[in-house]
């Protein structure tokens, strides 16, 4: 009776032959229960006699399970109803779209109509009348020539694991338990109420894989979910495709095996949480695997025989709850995201996955894999895909080499290309700007879009429902308001399984450029040097050798004017060309041909044609330790941190509670966040002293392009502002920081502290305050006035990160404070930042518009070095997102003498730094700084 099943485990078809299986079983267990008084029973068959135990059909269908591939159901695609169907969700007609649908190896765009139902993508392209009339409920939007996409999908996220905004109860990626775990899962720990949920949907983020950290060799499962709130309103009804047993640990052989998917992580990470080093992390590995292949091996001989009937001695089926899924791995069921940086990380793992025989589906971080796509090649199975960060990098040793031109030339080499979030790492709600830019600096834009959609739907193996914009998948559907790659792109409406997400959509209009595909600057020689220096190309300015350098084909030019920004020169006509004459570093004419004639400048100059690009000031940069320190996580490279006088006992040699420490005495030039910050535009730098505490000390302004601090030029301002932080959770409570302040400010203090006091109280010297909280903030606006009353002064005061400065854009108007947001698209990040304003497509106005709008002098910065260099679009997307009412020259101003004025940076008009854009102007993808003149430093710098 028990021929007819497969006879070894090793050639089982795809699928469980599950009917006849659970028919056979009916038979063994009704022979059993005729034999009622025993487990055993004796089974005849033609060749031999043997003990066969009573559950021979469970084990038997087990081993029948070993060699299943995971995969949806051979018809899945002909379903007429999605499994996540919300009864009641209308038909939804997108019409009139210009629709990207992720096929053809993302080349494929139609122009045409989509129509949702069941929650499902019904019919995409031209559809007819009588389709359409079968429908009395049809929701039709129109599209009126807009782009739609695929959902975006995010392959590496810790949503609901590190839950926004983050609490210690609500810490839940990483297991310090042991350093390789395969067996626990990301679900177990998901939080479905963290605020990031509806944020990431604002950003067209439709699906997530949540993995666990990269504390641990072997950190666990990972879950893939939708994002959109359930009628369950569970961590269960969030999967999109379980990959586990409901009711036990033996898989249900009626229902198709799904994907799962496990993060490992070598390098730094582990290393670090387990006091090992790199060679203890692989031998974990090695160790966990061979632990997984004996197993495995063991069941593939106990199949053996258990399916050629010899079951004598047989034993019990050998398994552990503890490593099944690890061999789940070695059976090849299980999509291996690795967190991985390194060359000899990448090496270690590629040599593991050839000795154990497993596949790595994706190397994550993967700072150096453009290094090595040949030693990708030699993974086991199939190159890994690689799953990047577009700009993030430098933050620790394995990030050093790190490279914005690593998408486009993996792509190259054939390598799969995702852009990933590490969400709350980067706001998953942005992560189609990281597409964005992989595509400014290279990436085709086919692959670009792809990275975010169709292939890590393809990596985590659910592109047979998601990723794409096909008949009979997921209705993950995302209505942009400009081209997808276009900076600042936002979605006008976002569907998660055929169900509208945005309740009431603000939009702007976008200028209509921004419906094509963004123009981008040639970066060969970049992408090559790249490569030629392992990561770490020169980047040092070199000075222009003629005196005379002009700039040609201009087609606007920038200049500051006191605390503003006004365009000076336009090309207006066709054909006509702006023209700017320099002489050693200086402007001496800029204007029309006309107006700057070539006999300024004879034929000794050197000119650069611009292509019409701009000249314009430059941009200035403040919220992050740049110039402070190379690698953040490395502490011999950094400034370290100033004592604060509020918790630290203060050494008497420095002046005891009336020290002051002053970045200036700590700058570092030359470190790569400050060259590429340069290389982007980024001419002056302003940074306090790193802090934990109260007191940080005094600001400075320089010059991220100088070699040293003795440079002509190289410092700008020695002392700029006097900074302190006021925080929840900083130590003292929040009344005991202010009442430190109070005092400071009331009190007489001794020097250094005290002259420092006395320049803020009467109105000498900025008072920078970072502070997230409105309730601290408005304290802070009431002690402002007692003061000014006292003293009869005004108080210069700048609040800076200032999450939730909007909620008192009025009162903050009317005390004159300014406001520097370090966050200028915010996030929830703690729980004094939790009030934001988000912006486009969840509110009307941004918090930079709304303190705007109430007089308030606002600023942008940033929080990490290694965002200096993003600062022109970080500009230019406040200036999208304001629909106009930002224009062009206040969005520079946002970056530039707004930082200067609210930091107490005075600076010159004439001799402040100017920048050279070719191609396009600052705030443009299509444009490449090419030239930064500074008359302060008497150079032209030729990039
Ligand atoms: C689609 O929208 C574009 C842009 O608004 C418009 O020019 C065109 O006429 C529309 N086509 C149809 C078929 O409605
Ligand atoms: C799991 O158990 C529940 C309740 O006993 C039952 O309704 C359901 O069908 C079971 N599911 C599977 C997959 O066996
Ligand atoms: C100026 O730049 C534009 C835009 O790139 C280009 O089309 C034009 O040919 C350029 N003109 C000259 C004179 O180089
Ligand atoms: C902002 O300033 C302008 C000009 O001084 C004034 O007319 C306006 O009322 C102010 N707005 C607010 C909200 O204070």
């Amino acid at each position: 009776m028990l021929k007819g099943l497969p006879t070894t485990a090793h050639d089982a078809p795809v699928q469980p032959p599950r009917r006849r299986v659970w028919r056979l079983l009916l038979v063994v267990i009704s022979l059993a229960v005729l034999q009622s008084t025993t487990n055993v029973f004796y089974a005849q068959s033609s060749t031999h006699t043997s003990e066969v135990p009573l559950n021979a059909q469970e084990i038997l269908d087990k081993c029948t399970l070993l060699n299943v591939k995971p995969g949806p159901p051979p018809d899945f695609n002909l379903r007429k109803q999605s499994d996540r169907f919300v009864a009641g969700t209308p038909p939804t007609l997108i019409k009139n779209a210009s629709i990207w649908t992720g096929r053809v190896d993302g080349l494929e765009v139609l122009h045409g109509d989509v129509l949702l139902d069941g929650g499902l993508i019904k019919r995409v392209g031209h559809i007819e009348q009588d389709v359409l009339e079968t429908y009395d409920d049809l929701t039709t939007i129109d599209a009126a020539g807009a782009w739609v996409s695929p959902g975006i999908v995010d392959l590496h996220s810790h949503q609901g694991v590190d839950s926004s905004p983050e609490l210690r109860g609500s810490d839940d990626t990483n297991s310090l338990k042991g350093v390789a775990q395969p067996w626990l899962r990301a679900l177990d720990g998901l939080n479905t109420h963290s605020d990031a949920y509806k944020l990431s949907i604002a950003g067209g983020l439709t699906t997530v894989l949540v993995l666990p950290g990269s504390a641990n060799a072997i950190g666990g499962q990972g879950v893939v979910i939708k994002l959109r709130p359930t009628d369950a309103r569970t961590p269960t009804g969030l999967m999109l495709e379980s990959p586990w047993e409901i009711n036990g640990t033996v898989y249900d052989p009626s229902l198709s095996l799904r994907w799962r998917q496990m993060k490992h992580a070598c390098g730094e990470n582990p290393s670090r949480v387990y006091g090992f080093t790199r060679i203890d992390t692989t031998w974990s590995f090695r160790q966990a695997y061979e632990t997984a292949r004996k197993i495995m091996v063991s069941q593939d001989e106990y199949c053996a025989k258990a399916t050629s009937g010899e079951w004598s001695g047989l034993g019990a089926f050998p398994d552990d709850l503890q490593w099944e899924a690890l061999v789940d791995v070695l059976r090849g069921r299980v999509k291996v995201h690795n967190h991985c940086y390194e060359t000899v990380d990448l090496d270690d793992m590629v040599r593991l996955t050839n000795e154990f025989k497993f596949s790595i589906a994706a190397f994550h971080h993967a700072h150096e894999t453009y290094l090595v796509p040949d030693t990708l090649k030699k993974a086991y199975g199939h190159p890994p895909a690689v799953a990047l960060f577009a700009s993030n990098a430098r933050y620790k040793r394995e990030a050093y080499r790190g490279s914005e031109f690593a998408p486009r030339i993996l792509a190259e080499n054939g390598l799969s290309v995702v852009m990933k979030s590490d969400h709350p790492v980067l706001d998953s709600r942005f992560l189609l700007y990281e597409a964005q830019q992989a595509h400014h600096y290279g990436l085709p834009a086919n692959l670009a879009l792809a990275s975010v959609t169709s292939t890590p739907a393809t990596v985590m193996g659910m592109d047979h429902r998601i990723g794409f914009i096909k008949t009979g998948y997921d209705a993950d559907i995302v209505l942009w308001d400009s081209h997808p790659l276009a900076l600042g792109a936002t979605p006008k409406q976002v569907w998660i399984d055929g169900i509208a997400q945005l309740e009431h959509p603000y939009t702007v209009t976008k200028p209509s450029a921004a419906q094509h595909v963004p123009e981008r600057p040639n970066f060969d020689k970049e992408a090559d040097a790249a490569l030629k220096y392992e990561g770490l190309p020169p980047l040092e300015p070199v000075h222009a050798n003629s005196n005379f350098i002009v700039f040609r084909n201009v087609s606007s030019v920038y200049r500051r004017q006191g605390q503003s920004v006004k365009e000076v020169f336009r090309a207006s006509a066709e054909g006509e060309e702006g023209v700017v004459v320099t002489a050693d570093g200086k402007v001496v004419c800029a204007g029309s041909m006309v107006e700057c004639p070539s006999s300024l400048y004879g034929n000794h100059a050197e000119i650069l044609n611009l292509e019409g690009g701009a000249v314009a000031p430059g941009l200035v940069t403040y919220g992050s330790p740049l110039g402070l320190g190379d690698i953040t996580a490395e502490r011999s490279t950094i400034d370290g941190y100033a004592l604060d006088p509020l918790t630290d006992e203060i050494p008497k040699i420095i002046g005891g509670d009336s020290a002051v420490a002053a970045a200036v005495d700590g700058l570092q030039f030359g470190t790569r966040d400050a060259l590429l910050a340069y290389r982007a535009g980024v001419t002056t730098a302003i940074v306090a002293p790193e802090s934990y505490g109260f007191l940080s000390g005094l600001s400075t302004a320089f010059s991220p392009g100088a070699k040293h601090k003795l440079e002509k030029g190289a410092v700008v301002q020695a002392a700029a502002a006097l900074h302190i932080g006021i925080h929840y959770g900083a130590g003292p409570s929040v009344s005991t920081q202010i009442s430190a302040l109070r005092a400071l400010l009331r009190a007489e203090v001794k020097r250094p502290l005290g002259n420092l006091v006395k320049k803020v109280k009467k109105g000498e010297m900025t008072l920078v305050v970072e502070v997230e909280s409105a309730d601290i903030m408005a304290s802070l606006i009431e002690l402002k006035k007692d003061i000014e009353e006292r003293e009869g002064s005004t108080i210069k005061m700048t609040f800076a990160g200032a999450s939730e400065a909007h909620l008192l854009a009025k009162e903050i108007g009317e005390a004159d404070i300014g406001v520097l947001l370090t966050r200028p698209r915010p996030f929830p990040g703690t729980w004094e930042q939790r009030r934001i304003m988000p912006g486009l497509p969840l509110s009307e106005t941004s918090a930079i518009t709304a303190l705007i709008d109430n007089n308030v002098t606002v600023a942008i910065g940033i929080e990490e070095a290694w965002q200096a260099r993003n600062t022109r679009w970080d500009a230019s997307w406040a200036a999208l997102e304001s629909g106009g009412e930002i224009t062009k020259a206040e969005a520079l101003a946002l970056a530039s003498v707004h930082v200067e004025k609210l930091l107490g940076v005075e600076v010159d008009d004439i001799e402040s730094d100017l920048i050279a854009t070719q191609g396009g102007d600052p705030l443009e993808f299509s444009s490449k700084v090419v030239g930064i003149i500074s008359p302060r430093r008497g150079v032209v710098d030729l990039l």
